[in-house]
C-alpha cells in the first residue's frame, strides 16, 4: 500500500473519531463530569514509568479528548496534547479551558507533529489504543526521537497485541499478529468500546504492530531502550469474562496469567 492509500485511511479514522467523540463525552466509561470535578485518569502503571513530572514539558500522543493531558497537567506538567480528530480537540480546550490549566492541544496527525507541534520535550507519552491507529511506525518513531530533548525520555503503555489478536469470546483468532501492511477494516454501525449505543456507520482501519516491531522502531529511530515489560493484567475492562482481580487490575476468568493483556516501553534519547 502507498503513503497515499494510508494517509486516506488515516483520514476516514478521524471521521470515525469525530463521531465517537460525543459519544464518549457522554458515556459511563470516560465519566468525564467526574474527571471535571478532580477525577485523576492515569493508572500506576504510567505513573511509575514516568514519574515525577513537576516542571516537565510533556507532549501526550493521542490525547483523545484530554483527560489523561490534563491529568498530566494537574501534576504539574506543562503539557501538549496532539491529536487527529478536532472534535476531540474542541472538547480537550474546553475541559483546559473549565479547568483553568495552562495546556496546548495540537489537531494533526501524530505523523506530522514535527511540523506542527513547537518546541522540544522532556516527555512524550503514548497509552491504550493508540498505535492500532497508525500504518507503520517508522515515521512515527522517527518524530518521538525529533519532538524529545537529549535526555528525554519516551513512555507508552498498551493493550497487548497478542490479547487484540481475538475475538470478544476468547476462543479464536480474528486478527494476525504480524503487520503485512494491509490494514484490519470493521464496519461500525452503531457505538464503540466506550459507548454500548449512538448511530455511526463508517469503518475502522487498524494495524497490528508486533512487539518486535515497536522495539525495532524506537531503536532505529536512535533511542535506548531503559525498559520493557508485559502485565497480566489490565486497567481496562474490555473483556467478555472481565473482572477485578486486585485494585485497577482486570483479568479474564480461567484465563488468569495464560495471556499478556498490556506491555509497556520506556526509551532514551542519549545523544
Ligand atoms: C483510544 S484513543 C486515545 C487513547 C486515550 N488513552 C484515551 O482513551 O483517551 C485514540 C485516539 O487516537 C486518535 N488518532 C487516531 N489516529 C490518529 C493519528 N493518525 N494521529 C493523531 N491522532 C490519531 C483518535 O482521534 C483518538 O482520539
Amino acid at each position: 500500500m502507498s503513503d497515499l492509500m494510508f494517509r486516506d485511511l488515516m483520514q476516514r479514522n478521524k471521521e470515525l473519531w469525530d463521531k465517537w467523540t460525543p459519544l464518549h463525552v457522554e458515556s459511563d466509561f470516560y465519566s468525564h463530569q467526574d474527571f471535571i470535578d478532580g477525577k485523576q485518569t492515569l493508572h500506576q502503571t504510567e505513573l511509575d514509568l514516568v514519574g515525577n513530572v513537576e516542571g516537565k514539558s510533556l507532549m501526550h500522543l493521542q490525547c483523545h479528548f484530554g483527560q489523561d493531558t490534563l491529568s498530566w497537567a494537574r501534576l504539574g506538567a506543562q503539557v501538549t496534547g496532539v491529536d487527529i480528530s478536532p472534535e476531540a480537540i474542541k472538547v480537550a480546550k474546553k475541559a483546559a479551558s473549565i479547568l483553568n490549566l495552562d495546556a496546548q492541544f495540537v489537531c494533526c496527525n501524530v505523523l506530522d507533529a514535527v511540523e506542527y507541534v513547537e518546541g522540544d520535550f522532556d516527555i512524550v507519552f503514548s497509552s491504550y489504543g493508540t498505535i492500532i491507529w497508525l500504518p507503520n511506525l517508522k515515521p512515527w518513531a522517527s518524530m518521538i526521537a525529533q519532538k524529545l530533548k537529549k535526555g528525554g525520555k519516551f513512555v507508552i503503555v498498551e493493550f497487548h497485541p497478542l490479547w487484540s489478536m481475538f475475538d470478544e469470546d476468547m476462543t479464536k483468532f480474528e486478527v494476525p499478529y504480524f503487520n503485512s501492511g494491509a490494514p484490519q477494516s470493521f464496519e461500525v454501525k452503531e457505538g464503540s468500546y466506550a459507548s454500548p449505543t449512538g448511530e455511526v456507520n463508517l469503518e475502522e482501519h487498524v494495524w497490528s504492530h508486533t512487539l518486535s516491531d515497536i522495539y525495532s522502531a524506537l531503536q532505529r529511530a536512535g533511542l535506548t531502550i531503559e525498559s520493557f515489560k508485559e502485565y497480566p493484567y489490565s486497567h481496562y475492562n474490555l473483556y467478555k469474562n472481565g473482572y477485578e482481580a486486585a485494585s485497577d487490575q482486570f483479568m479474564i476468568k480461567d484465563l488468569e496469567h495464560w495471556i499478556p493483556l498490556m506491555y509497556s516501553f520506556v526509551a532514551q534519547k542519549t545523544s
